[in-house]
This record gives C-alpha cells, sequence and structure tokens, in this order.
C-alpha cells in the first residue's frame, strides 16, 4: 500500500479540496499518513494569495529534494498549479505531476499514472461533475463539523486579488444537492456545518430546486433558511461580499436559531478612495450601514473582517481612515494583511510605493488598535454562558476540551472526554485575546 502524504495551505476551499482527494485515495487503496518523512506520495494543495503563502510549496519541495532517504513522488495541487501549469515543471525540479483547482477529482487517476511510469502530467481542466463537490466521508478535519463548497470561483476582480484567476468563474452548486448533502451529514453525526465559498452571498444556482418556499430577496439567504429547516444543530458561512450582503441574510439568522451569530465581512479598507483602487464595489457609508445593522440586530452577531494595509498608493490619511473604520466596528476579530503584489492581477501594474518599512508600521498600529477595540468588545463574554461544541481534546490542560461557541470563537474547558461531539453550556471565566475559557454548567 503506497503512503500519501498530504500538505494544505490556503482557504477553507483548499482544505475541502483536500478532504475529499484524501477520501478519494483511501478508497483507491492509498493510504493516508501523517508521517511526510516515510511517505511514498507528497501531495501539496497550494495557495497563491500572497507571495508568503506560494513560497510555501518551493520551500516544501526543497526540503523534500533535500532530504536523505528515497524521493517521494511530487504532485502539486490548488491554486499555484492552477496558474503556473507546466511551468512548474521546470521551474521546481522534483516535481512529478500537476492538477489545477478545478480537476482534483482527477489526482487518484494522474498519480496512479505517474506511479505506472508516465511524467509530467498536467490537468488544469474542469470538474467532471458535481460528485466532485460532495463532503468527504472519511478525512474529514473534524467528525463533527464539515465544510460544504456552496459556490466556487470569484467574478469579482478585486484589484490586487489573484483568487479569480486560479479559482475560475462563479459557479453555485445546486440548493437541493446542498441539502441533501446536509440531511446526510446530519445523519452521520456531524453537528456544524460551514457553506463555504470565495463570496457565499454571491449564490446564484442554475435551479430553483431546493429554494421553493423558502422567504427571502437573495438566492443565498433563501438557502440559509433551507439549510437551516434541515434541523442541523450548527450552521456558520463563510466568507460574504460586501457588495451582495442585504438585510435578508441578517433577517434569516434572527429567525432561525440553528443559523450561527457570527458574519465574515472583510472591508479590506477604511478609505473610499482605496476601495474604489480595488475596485471592490462598496463605499464605506453602505459599509457602516450594514455594520449598524448587524449590530440592531436582536441576536448578539460577532463580526470579523479583513483588512489590507499598504495598497498602492495608500497615503497616511487613507490608513487614517482605516484606523477609524477598525475603531468604530469593533470588530470581534480581523485578519490583517500586508498588501503583497500579484503578478498577473491588475494591482500589480501599480507602482508598490509604500515601502516594506511602512507597511509594517501600519500592520502593526492597526494590530494595535484592533487589539484594544477587540479586548473590550469581548469583556461582553465575560461570566456569559456559551454553547460550545466539545471538538477535540486539548494536550495543554489535562482533561481540556477545546471548541468553538456560535459566535465562533475559540473556547477551552475541563470536561470528560464523553462530551466529545456534543454542544455543551459553558461559563466564560477567563476572556484571551484569541480563546475564552470557561467551565461547564
Ligand atoms: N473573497 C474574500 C477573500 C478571499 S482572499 C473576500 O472578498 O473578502 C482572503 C483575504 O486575503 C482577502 O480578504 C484579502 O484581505 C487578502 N488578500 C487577497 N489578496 C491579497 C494581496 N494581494 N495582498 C494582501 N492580501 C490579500
Ligand atoms: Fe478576491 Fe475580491 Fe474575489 Fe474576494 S471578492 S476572492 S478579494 S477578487
Ligand atoms: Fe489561497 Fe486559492 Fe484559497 S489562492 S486563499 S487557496 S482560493
Amino acid at each position: 500500500m503506497k503512503k500519501v502524504y498530504l500538505e494544505t495551505y490556503g482557504c477553507q476551499m483548499n482544505v475541502s479540496d483536500s478532504e475529499r482527494v484524501a477520501t478519494a485515495l483511501g478508497r483507491d487503496g492509498f493510504e493516508i499518513t501523517n508521517d511526510a518523512e516515510n511517505a511514498d506520495v507528497v501531495l501539496i494543495n497550494t495557495c497563491s494569495v500572497r507571495e508568503k503563502a506560494e513560497q510555501k510549496l518551493y520551500t516544501q519541495v526543497g526540503r523534500i529534494r533535500h532530504s536523505d532517504g528515497p524521493k517521494p513522488v511530487v504532485g502539486v495541487l490548488g491554486c499555484v498549479a492552477q496558474l503556473e501549469g507546466e511551468t512548474l515543471l521546470k521551474k521546481i525540479p522534483g516535481v512529478d505531476f500537476v492538477v489545477g483547482t478545478r480537476a482534483v477529482g482527477r489526482v487518484g487517476d494522474i498519480l496512479t499514472r505517474t506511479i505506472d511510469g508516465e511524467s509530467g502530467l498536467v490537468d488544469l481542466g474542469e470538474r467532471e461533475d458535481d460528485y466532485d463537490w460532495t463532503v468527504a466521508d472519511t478525512h474529514r478535519h473534524s467528525p463533527y463539523v464539515a465544510f460544504l463548497p456552496i459556490i466556487e470561483g470569484c467574478n469579482k476582480f478585486c484589484t490586487y486579488c489573484i483568487v479569480p484567476f486560479s479559482r475560475g468563474r462563479e459557479r453555485s452548486f445546486s440548493a437541493a444537492e446542498i441539502v441533501r448533502q446536509t440531511l446526510e451529514l446530519k445523519r452521520r453525526g456531524v453537528k456544524e456545518i460551514h457553506l463555504i465559498g470565495q463570496n457565499v452571498n454571491s449564490y446564484k444556482p442554475d435551479t430553483e430546486a431546493g429554494l421553493e418556499g423558502f422567504a427571502g430577496k437573495s438566492a443565498f439567504s433563501r438557502l440559509l433558511r433551507a439549510v437551516a429547516a434541515t434541523g442541523i444543530e450548527r450552521i456558520k458561512f463563510t466568507t460574504s461580499f460586501p457588495r451582495d450582503f442585504h438585510e435578508d441574510i441578517v433577517e434569516a439568522i434572527e429567525t432561525h436559531q440553528n443559523l450561527c451569530n457570527w458574519v465574515h465581512l472583510p472591508v479590506q479598507s477604511g478609505s473610499n478612495r482605496v476601495l474604489k483602487l480595488m475596485k471592490r464595489g462598496h463605499t464605506i457609508d453602505r459599509y457602516l450601514k450594514q455594520i449598524d445593522r448587524i449590530r440592531g440586530s436582536v441576536r448578539d452577531i460577532a463580526i470579523t473582517t479583513d483588512i489590507i494595509v499598504g495598497f498602492p498608493g495608500e497615503t497616511e490619511a487613507d490608513f487614517k481612515d482605516t484606523v477609524e473604520l477598525v475603531k468604530y466596528c469593533g470588530f470581534d476579530s480581523a485578519y490583517i494583511f500586508k498588501y503583497s503584489p500579484r503578478p498577473g492581477t491588475p494591482a500589480h501594474e501599480l507602482d508598490d510605493n509604500v515601502s516594506p518599512a511602512e507597511k509594517t508600521l501600519r500592520f502593526l498600529e492597526l494590530e494595535n488598535v484592533q487589539k484594544a477595540c477587540q479586548n473590550k468588545r469581548l469583556e461582553r463574554y465575560h461570566q456569559a454562558s456559551l454553547e460550545v461544541l466539545a471538538e477535540g481534546t486539548s494536550a495543554r490542560t489535562e482533561n481540556g476540551i477545546t471548541g468553538h461557541s456560535t459566535c465562533h470563537k475559540v473556547v477551552n474547558f475541563v470536561g470528560d472526554r464523553s462530551l466529545l461531539g456534543s454542544i455543551v453550556n459553558v461559563k466564560v471565566t477567563q476572556v484571551k485575546a484569541n480563546s475564552m475559557f470557561g467551565e461547564v454548567v
């Protein structure tokens, strides 16, 4: 039995693709291993969103090439594979085959042919059918939490972003199929599903099947209600695109308790001028109205975001606008990134004129402001009782259990292993920057 080690970088879409690859390879008679050193095959599912992410591929292949012992077969999957295609074979000695983002359903076939002696196979083709999207039965990142893709690709072409090039055009999965899979996951004991996509609220299926009778202006809010009606315990969704974010999404959350109280709504910048240069298609004014609506909800909905600092032409004044926005919004958490020019994107043609030192300064300043706001916001959880899905044991404390709240915060507590997979009421006794600690009520 050949042993396959699968390394995954990037977003949930990549994690989800890797889960399907691992499951399919398991079915084809390969053994999935956590031991990279002794693997016969190493598959690297790559990310290209920033230069640092892309660099991981080169580091990893370099490590394999320079290690002693027999050399494994190396396959590159994912976004870098899609973007670079055949050139990867020449650029990185030691790479045996390349499989793009929508061809992952054929990895098993390509791997078998490679083992049988074919070399330099490259597949950048489309998915064969919707079957390629079904949630893996085995080899998922958690027995209790499942990632369920509802839309893939991106049509937005934000000027800094490589994703529309690496993931292709938007394509939505039928609601009937999403509901069917949710019911199947529920039957198998999954407690929480994450509806995933580059922009989930741009969801636009070819067919109404599965959405009939559900209220809401957008197809996405109707899908939320349809999935909520399955009765699965918890539903989260990410990422939401501000331009397509409407009140009907908040209304759905207000109606269905199993739609979790968390929205990830990346703003990217607090300056209208920069947003325009980024071609985000939304203004600060509109964004703040959305934040106000979410904050004004009868449910306490956590809001998280992504922000880029140092976009070409971002002035000190633009940056200050971002700082002000962060202070106003009081995000429950924010991912802050330094702008990284990506070859092939429109912004790559602009002068990357914020110096690395300045980017670092802005990054650190914004991080500090966010931390302070976050700490203040998180105080509301102190002594509060949260519903936590017990997902795993934590190595650090004896009888430590770790999981997520409905608002998607990490919560650690002491409890018996038998609690794993159940939803536990936990009273929060300690709030830290990125996690909380509590006691079972
Ligand atoms: N579709 C999602 C984000 C996908 S990429 C959205 O529109 O919000 C995840 C995050 O990476 C983005 O939100 C952005 O903040 C960051 N990102 C994307 N391209 C980047 C680049 N070239 N440099 C730095 N950060 C980038
Ligand atoms: Fe990238 Fe913009 Fe698409 Fe998000 S919406 S994936 S940032 S192009
Ligand atoms: Fe990275 Fe591709 Fe996801 S570039 S963030 S793995 S869509």
